[in-house]
């Protein structure tokens, strides 16, 4: 059973991880793992048609009020997600942190976010502790079963600690769908910090589920965890060598190593000293070694961005980091729409407006 610790309870919140099955289900979206094959596709089509209506918008969600709950700092995930509720009409809230709320006078986080949660149709958080999304989820919930609300809403996980950041993979995808016209079979050298980097272990789910090849490279101290293992059965590929994966790879994905988790016992420590200096001496990317990748293949990192990359890489044309900060936006409009129960694809081909997109 899937338990939180929720105003000094434990409760049971498995309810708010059901799986998305269709549009018409609403739920929230707090773990890669409630989406199909389908629905992943579904978020890929909506985030072609907010392509097309990145720059003008569309007034789909007219009086909605989005609010970018983001209790660790954040530039892209607070703002892209702001921009996207912007151009489909929509409002979007600022949270100027604990201090400038009613937390500084020891209103406990959980009653702040309930407070926030009346105040909004749509909530998308980042925690510093995992599963903290399904904190707020739950409680609005329970405010619906008890009456005391009388509308859903949804809650976006924005990155919850150490366990997942799925907005960020659906984004990823869709830049590397984009470049490439597919997903399955596509073959993807995932390094980073496996234990602590949330994008990471939504992005490796995501391999498995699409059916893609993830290469990594684990060390005595750098695991993938089990379950994710376990999904990726016989499309992970363990390589000794950052070389070995670069030569055969499409998509290379490197990612932090999050200092703000380097944990404050010693041997926490110790690991996150062994792994900055692994990456500084093994892992760097420079152009040469950009140059070993197939012709067509093409680098990421979802920012912000750390030694992964030299910075001679940054005005090689593989690089993707950019463009992927940029389709963030229609990506998150994506999201949000279909969280909301409606469609760009379906208003626009209303509007009998054939947009480019290669999913239809
Ligand atoms: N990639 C990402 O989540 O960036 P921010 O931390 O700036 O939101």
């Amino acid at each position: 059973m899937s338990e939180i610790l929720l105003n000094d309870k434990r409760v049971d919140y498995s309810s708010v991880l059901l799986p998305i099955e269709n549009n018409e289900q609403i739920r929230h979206l707090l773990s890669i793992d409630q989406i199909s094959v389908d629905g992943f596709y579904r978020y890929l089509r909506e985030a072609y048609a907010g392509t097309h209506l990145q720059q003008d918008g569309i007034d789909l969600l007219r009086r909605k009020r989005l609010m970018p709950l983001m209790r660790q700092p954040s530039t892209r995930t607070s703002g892209s997600f702001a921009q996207a509720m912007i151009k489909l009409g929509g409002a979007s809230g600022h949270y100027g942190g604990s201090e400038a709320s009613s937390e500084a006078k020891e209103e406990t986080r959980y009653d702040s976010e309930e407070a926030l949660g009346v105040q909004v149709d749509i909530y998308a958080v980042r925690t510093e502790e995992e599963m903290g999304p399904a904190f707020a989820a739950k409680t609005f919930d329970d405010d619906l079963a008890r009456g005391d609300r009388d509308y859903f809403v949804p809650v976006i996980n924005a990155g919850d600690g150490t366990n997942e950041h799925p907005t960020q993979t659906i984004g990823d995808f869709y830049t590397i769908h984009r470049h490439f016209g597919q997903l399955e079979g596509l073959k993807v050298a995932v390094i980073g910090d496996y234990e602590k980097y949330r994008a990471h272990h939504s992005t490796l789910k995501a391999i498995a589920k699409m059916g893609m090849k993830a290469y990594v490279l684990e060390t005595k101290f750098n695991k993938i965890p089990e379950d994710i293992k376990l999904s990726l059965g016989d499309n992970l590929i363990n390589v000794k060598n950052l070389d070995d994966a670069l030569v055969e790879v499409d998509v290379l994905d490197m990612g932090r190593f999050p200092k703000e988790y380097k944990g404050s016992d010693k041997n926490a420590q110790k690991r996150y000293e062994k792994m900055a200096k692994y990456y500084r001496e093994k892992l760097m990317v420079d152009k040469k070694r950009l140059k070993i990748m197939p012709k067509d293949s093409i680098a990421m990192h979802p920012r912000p961005k750390g030694p992964e990359y030299a910075l001679d890489c940054y005005d090689d044309s593989r690089m993707k980091d950019v463009r992927q900060m940029y389709d963030m936006v229609p990506a998150r409009m994506g999201i949000i729409i279909l969280h909301m129960g409606k469609s760009m694809v379906e208003a626009l081909e209303d509007q009998g407006i054939s947009c480019n997109n290669p999913l239809k």
